[in-house]
């Protein structure tokens, strides 16, 4: 403790985590090399597990999560070759490092064997104690940044499912404040300049500064209104994605001047579960955003199909296409539009393409309508 205080009082930096440590698995069937190696491994402070066999190597294996497996390669029961097989067999042990210990001369050919059933590293008798020190601690390393990578992969995944269903939220109520709020607020304010507009004792010059005010509030609201609509159409929640679309894409034709087509099936499009309906009616406005933005389209057509196995959403412009980094999904190329695009589909175990159709694009989405829950039977679970 006084140690920790000093080093942060000379400004040090202070390591207080200590290390992760990962599991490193050592098989043979002499116990006296077992102990050796674990004498020559013991200053690398991971955790070492011995195995005497292939086969409580294999239990071992599929108990814990090991870093580095470590063996002989000539065994009785089993060889080294042929557990190194086993393992590699297992899809969860595909990248599990091997390193194999060999008493006899390993002729290039040997080595190949090892190679292709996915070995990584060989060491010979007599073991130099630095060497294998090295080797094994390589490997500890790599499998330790590969599970901070993954944690921090997971983190991520999970902060931007958090950030989108937040923005969502915020956008949703947002929508209800600026028209429950503003949009009634406005609507009383015309009626009190309509009054003082239609009040015939009046002075003639209030009456038509109050009928000029009333016009200016009139466009306030009707903005107001379509802003309120545009960041969360009511009629998502309570008609369904069919009548938001519809309703979005005619006020986008005319407000754009593109020349829009909409396809919609069955005609009697069923509902689905909320955040399927959101995410189908976002990635339609990105796209189309994107379209207006980017493409220098004319046209562009909006079609949506869905049937007992999928929910398929076509968004296809004749604009200039997009690049090769785009199609790719290279990050550098990326905004959050396409981004985000990308996150939502995957939150629902679907697909997204974007596809340079030459001429212009197309945006492609395909959700498994298990997934994508009907909201009846939703509702009724
Ligand atoms: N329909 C399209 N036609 C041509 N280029 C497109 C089209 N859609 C996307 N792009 C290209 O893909 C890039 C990435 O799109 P994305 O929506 O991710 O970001 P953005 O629109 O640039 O910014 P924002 O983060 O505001 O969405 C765009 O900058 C554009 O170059
Ligand atoms: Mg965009």
């Amino acid at each position: 403790m006084f140690e920790v205080q000093s080093a942060r009082a000379r400004g040090e930096i202070v390591n207080a985590q200590p290390k992760d440590r990962v599991n490193i698995l050592m098989v043979d069937d002499q116990v006296g090399k077992l102990l050796s190696y674990e004498a020559i491994l013991a200053e690398l402070n991971e955790n070492l597990i011995k195995a005497t066999s292939g086969r409580e190597a294999m239990e071992i294996l599929l108990k814990n999560e090991i870093a580095v497996v470590l063996m002989d390669v000539s065994m009785p029961e089993l060889d080294g070759f042929e557990l190194a097989d086993l393992i590699r067999q297992h899809p969860r042990f595909e990248r599990t490092a091997i390193i194999f210990v060999s008493a006899v001369h390993l002729t290039d050919l040997d080595r190949l064997k090892g190679y292709q059933r996915g070995a990584v590293d060989y060491i010979s008798v007599p073991v130099v104690p630095e060497l294998l020190r090295a080797k094994v601690s390589i490997f500890a390393e790599l499998h330790r940044k590969t599970r901070d990578l993954e944690m921090l992969n997971f983190e991520l995944r999970c902060l931007s499912a958090r950030l989108i269903s937040t923005q969502d939220d915020e956008r949703r109520r947002l929508s209800r404040e600026m028209h429950d709020g503003f949009g009634q607020d406005l609507a009383v304010t015309k009626m009190a300049l309509d009054k003082i507009a239609f009040a015939d004792d009046s002075p003639h010059w209030v009456r038509e500064t109050a009928t000029k005010a009333s016009d200016v509030v009139f466009g306030v609201i009707q903005q107001v209104r379509s802003m309120s609509y545009l960041l969360h159409p009511p009629m998502l929640d309570e008609i369904g994605l069919k009548s938001a679309l519809e309703w979005y894409l005619d006020g986008l034709s005319k407000r754009s001047g593109i020349e829009l087509e909409t396809e919609i099936q069955p005609p009697n499009f069923p509902r689905f579960s909320a955040d399927v309906e959101t995410t189908l009616f976002r990635i339609v406005q990105e796209a189309l955003t994107n379209i207006i933005r980017h493409s220098g389209a004319t046209q562009a057509s909006v079609s949506l199909f869905g049937d007992q196995d999928h929910l398929v959403l076509s968004v296809q412009d004749n604009g200039k296409g997009v690049s090769e980094k785009v199609t790719e999904f290279r990050p550098d190329r990326m905004g959050v539009g396409i981004g985000g695009m990308r996150q939502r589909v995957k939150q629902l175990g679907g697909e997204l393409r974007i596809v340079n159709t030459n001429p212009g694009t197309l945006v492609q989405v395909k959700i498994p309508t298990t997934v994508a829950a009907r909201r009846e039977e939703s509702v009724g679970a």
